[in-house]
């Protein structure tokens, strides 16, 4: 999978690195900073989703220009699957869009704009979710996906370290939930990586 990512895939990942880097210094408001994960989780989130049930939907909760559906697209193209994303914002999602069609992988992943709230419940079997969008919907997401992850599915959570005080409420509902395993891996910002049980 990491031997041998495609050059268009490569080339729109440094363009994508460069513009979150420059985000970052220089003031851009924050809705219009694509906040991407670092490049180490993106190799982990990979890797999770390559072991990650194939029967079953794979998501992903904030696209925002595509860089972590990127690396996602290379465990999709690995195992045979297609990836779901959900992009609140228009302007986001135009640049996801760009992404997709530059780095060729439009065939594996599939670009939703709109809320992601209102369409969980359209996919009752999730084998796989990375959740990346505002941290105070999380615990709304987590009551969501939580019930429709089929055994083995994984559900994994960025920004765990850094956004902890912002996610208590969802961090008590992954300690009680007696239906999953769960552990954090310091990687880039924190990652929560919640397994269901079978
Ligand atoms: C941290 S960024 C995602 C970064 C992206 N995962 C990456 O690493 O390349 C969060 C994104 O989630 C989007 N978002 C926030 N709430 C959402 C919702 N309810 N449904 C879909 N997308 C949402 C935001 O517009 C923003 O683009």
């Amino acid at each position: 999978m990491f031997h041998q990512i495609p050059k268009p895939v490569l080339d729109r990942m440094h363009q994508l690195e460069e513009i979150d880097a420059l985000d970052r210094q220089d003031g851009t408001p924050r809705s219009q900073r694509l906040r991407q994960i670092t490049p180490e989780s993106g190799r982990v989130l990979a890797f999770l989703a390559a072991s990650a049930p194939t029967k079953g939907t794979w998501m992903e909760i904030g696209t925002s220009a595509g860089y972590s559906a990127l690396w996602l697209s290379l465990a999709a193209r690995m195992r045979g699957k297609t990836l779901v994303t959900f992009e609140l914002l228009p302007a986001k999602a135009a640049l996801a869009k760009e992404t997709f069609k530059a780095a060729k992988v439009s065939g594996l992943v599939e670009l939703k704009n709109g809320d992601a709230r209102g369409h969980i419940s359209d996919y009752a079997e999730i084998a796989f979710c990375f959740l990346d969008a505002e941290k105070e919907m999380y615990a709304e997401f987590y009551e969501r996906i939580g019930p429709n992850l089929i055994p083995d599915g994984l559900l994994v959570a960025d920004n765990v370290i850094n956004h902890r005080q912002n996610l208590e409420k969802f961090l008590s509902l992954v300690e009680e939930d007696e239906t999953i395993d769960h552990i954090t891996l310091p990687v880039g910002k924190g990652l929560l990586v919640c397994r269901k049980l079978t």
